[in-house]
């Protein structure tokens, strides 16, 4: 893990105070700007001492920025309950003595370059008028990505406790004739749906209260599109932004009467006052924004690319081609039954097993979801011979091995519930209500992250062959409660559980530097970027069947990229749906992200598996392309078309793959048109379709340019339910004659 995600990584309370450095571009009097910026996006602040600190300017690169400083049309930057902003502020405390007040002034500011030349960080350092209270807000900028993260410290000089009641990470500005928001809402088996809605004036807030598992009804991810009222992927300005935050989130959008709008983002702080203490420093969550002026497509890429380099916990390892055992076997299994899956894994030329829940559990064996839950031993009945020999079998076949737990739960039914009464989150004097048959954990206490350290830890004992966990999370908090914080101080739960989450994973990273981990969470409960500080992977939803597929990896791909998408093909009917689709169309919407299967092979015949080993040894001729390269989205799963398509294209532009669908029969008349953007428009490439016995289309090993692509388009005739159609596209030296689709082909090029 390099320098700078470290510098991301602790959202610790910190003791201390906040250093204060002489400024190095304000003078006495005069308000200078303080200009954050990398290579296409700038934001600009006003700042002189004493003065309030304005933010001028977020959106496309500006070079003098000096004018803004006079120009009398910035907005405060980090509202608080003062004077006549009347807006939802960012910050709101009640001092030591009682005040309600805060009101905010410049003090001083300073850069510095961090690592490697592409990161700088802004420090902006703010005290209250009358108060001893001390803001500084961090910005740092990525420059090639484009990008700006930020947080907040707050740091308590007063004689006695703050209680911080609104606490965000930022407020940022912005003033445009329309603001078209699209975020993502869901459920269960439904995550990462895509809604976009104009915003009018008053607030709309985007939030989750659920304080684990937080991300499948809304994502704490926005898109904002300027002055338009439609949805781009290719034109005009977009701002992403996400918050990297595992807990209770709130992002709201307040456009005034002056048509501004503010978008407030950080922890949630409804229920979650927080108690600071004389001496200490509250660290909010880093919130992550980005611009393009080439749309959500643009938008998108940009954080993809920061992603990968910076915001998951690192890019250099890919998570191979898998088969879970999870929908194949349930809890119903043994050595022979894992062994077959094992080697049916092999032979379709998977490159990972991973043994999901039902290891564990003798007292209470791990039969269900009803028992054995926090008994982390490996159950004697289903597996005598051990973890160690299944994952030995895995690497003797080649394969790499991985396994499940759940460290943060425990069922009624189990020894560590009789054990450790005390350690369940529930309001002592209230029932704490079962989900799952579960109850959740209480890391606000250190003995609970010392055991789920130790979970983790013991089950990397129980073989050195070990190389994937995958970390599930299957409830939400309720009732929320802790018998160790102290009865004044029960409010911080909601913050202090994330923390005590993080500070495991810190303790995990530190020894298990190799290891890859996935964050699940009943599916797409975890899929943040604080999460993924330090997991590899996420699972984006439990719902595997393709067409529901084609929605859930399109919102994901909006704020996170393919190589943290696990992707799996599954057994029809679907388990969750009910739904048959073609195992075609399962491989061809898997291969988009990092393609896995989750069923019994064994139920599969074998010209399927034979299918399906070939798909699997072409993603892995390609599947660079799709975990690094640039994501073009064409159309959307959403599309009246019924046709939606995704291109992604290699950083020298020098290879793509095309994957198209047909998600809804529209008549055979129509076929879809696909532009191909994001090719170089001078090389000319040749076309390839992957995963089909014989090629299908009139076009297919043909050769044509990046411009002809993009602007003519490509049109294989995708007009039945499930078609869908992969091709690879590579540069060739030169160009080819363009072959005319033969009559009654399936296809032309147009
Ligand atoms: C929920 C997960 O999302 C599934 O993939 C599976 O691991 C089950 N939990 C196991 O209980």
């Amino acid at each position: 893990m390099n320098g700078i995600k470290k510098m991301l990584l602790p959202l610790a309370l910190l003791a201390g105070t906040v250093a204060t450095a002489a400024p190095v571009t304000s003078a006495e009097g005069n308000s200078r700007t303080i200009d954050i910026h990398t290579d296409r996006l700038s934001l600009v602040f006003a700042a002189a001492p004493g003065s309030v600190l304005t933010q001028c300017h977020f959106g496309a690169r500006i070079d003098n920025s000096a004018p803004l400083a006079v120009s009398g049309t910035g907005v405060p930057a980090y509202p608080t309950a003062e004077g006549f902003d009347f807006r939802n502020p960012a910050l709101r405390v009640t001092h030591a003595d009682g005040d309600p007040n805060t009101e905010l002034r410049y003090v001083s500011h300073t850069s510095k370059q961090l690592a490697d030349g592409n990161v700088t960080e802004t420090a902006i350092r703010l005290n209250d008028r009358c108060q001893a209270l001390d803001v500084e807000l961090i910005f740092t900028a990525y420059a090639r990505e484009n990008v700006i993260t930020t947080h907040a410290l707050i740091h308590n000089r007063e004689k006695g406790a703050v209680e911080l009641r609104d606490f965000y990470s930022s407020a940022l500005s912005l003033r445009a004739g329309k603001y078209l928001l699209t975020h993502l809402y869901g459920a269960w088996a439904r995550e990462a749906q895509v809604e976009h809605s104009l915003l009018d004036h008053g607030s709309k807030s985007i939030e989750s209260s659920r304080g684990v598992r937080t991300t499948h009804t809304e994502q704490p991810a926005f898109l904002l599109t300027l002055d338009s009222d439609s949805f781009n992927e290719e034109y005009g300005e977009v701002i992403a932004g996400a918050l990297a935050w595992s807990g209770n989130f709130r992002l709201n959008f307040e456009v005034d009467e002056s048509d501004r709008l503010t978008v407030l983002a950080g922890a949630n702080p409804a229920g979650s006052e927080y108690t600071l203490r004389p001496g200490e420093t509250f660290r909010t969550p880093e919130m992550i924004y980005t611009y393009s002026n080439q749309g959500a497509g643009g938008a998108s890429r940009n954080l993809h690319d920061w992603a990968r380099r910076y915001g998951v916990y690192r890019n250099t390892h890919t998570v191979p081609t898998l088969l879970n055992s999870w929908e194949g076997a349930y809890f119903d299994f043994d050595f022979k039954t894992l062994a077959g899956m094992i080697d049916d894994a092999a032979a379709m030329g998977l490159e990972m097993f991973v043994l999901d829940d039902g290891w564990f559990g003798n007292k209470y064996p791990r039969n269900s979801s009803g028992a054995g839950l926090g008994d982390w031993q490996v159950n004697v009945r289903k597996l005598p011979e051990g973890i160690d020999s299944i994952a030995s079998y895995a690497h003797a076949r080649g394969l790499k091995f991985g396994i499940w737990i759940e460290p943060e739960m425990v069922n009624p039914k189990s020894e560590l519930a009789e054990r450790h009464p005390d350690w369940i989150v529930r309001m002592p004097g209230r029932e704490a209500p079962l989900s799952r048959n579960q109850w959740l954990l209480d890391l606000t206490n250190p003995a609970v992250q010392d055991f789920v350290f130790e979970v983790f830890d013991q089950t990397m004992q129980l073989s050195k062959k070990i190389d994937y966990i995958k970390w599930d999370a299957n409830r939400n908090a309720c009732n929320a409660g802790s018998a160790y914080l102290p009865a004044a101080e029960q409010t911080r739960f909601w913050f202090d559980y994330t923390q005590g989450f993080y500070r495991v994973l810190e303790r995990i990273r530190a020894k298990f530097p190799d290891v890859l981990i996935q964050a699940c969470a009943s599916g797409g409960g975890r899929v943040e970027y604080g999460a993924l500080r330090y997991f590899d992977e996420v699972w984006t939803s439990d719902n595997t069947e393709a067409l529901s597929r084609a929605r859930i990896q399109y919102g994901t791909s909006l704020f996170y990229p393919a190589s943290v998408m696990g992707a799996h093909v599954s057994a029809v009917p679907n388990h969750q749906t009910g739904n048959r689709t073609p195992l075609k169309f399962r491989l061809d919407m898997a291969c988009a992200g990092r393609l896995g299967m989750e069923l019994q092979p064994r139920q599969m015949d074998d010209a399927e598996r034979a299918f399906a080993r070939k798909a699997i040894d072409s993603y892995k001729g390609y599947r660079e392309i799709v975990l690094q390269g640039d994501l073009y989205r064409i159309g959307t799963p959403y599309d009246r078309s019924g046709c939606y398509a995704v291109l992604y294209v290699s950083k020298d532009k020098q290879r793509a793959v095309l994957f198209t669908y047909c998600l809804q029969y529209q008549g055979r008349t129509l076929r879809p048109k696909f532009r191909l953007r994001g090719l170089d428009p001078q090389t000319n490439y040749r076309i390839r379709e992957l995963n089909v016995e014989k090629p299908r289309f009139g076009f297919d090993g043909g050769t044509f340019s990046g411009s002809l692509l993009a602007e003519a388009g490509i049109e294989p005739a995708l007009s039945k339910l499930y078609d869908s159609g992969v091709f690879l596209l590579e540069a060739a030296d030169s160009e080819q004659p363009i072959r005319t689709a033969p009559t009654g082909s399936r296809s032309g090029l147009r």
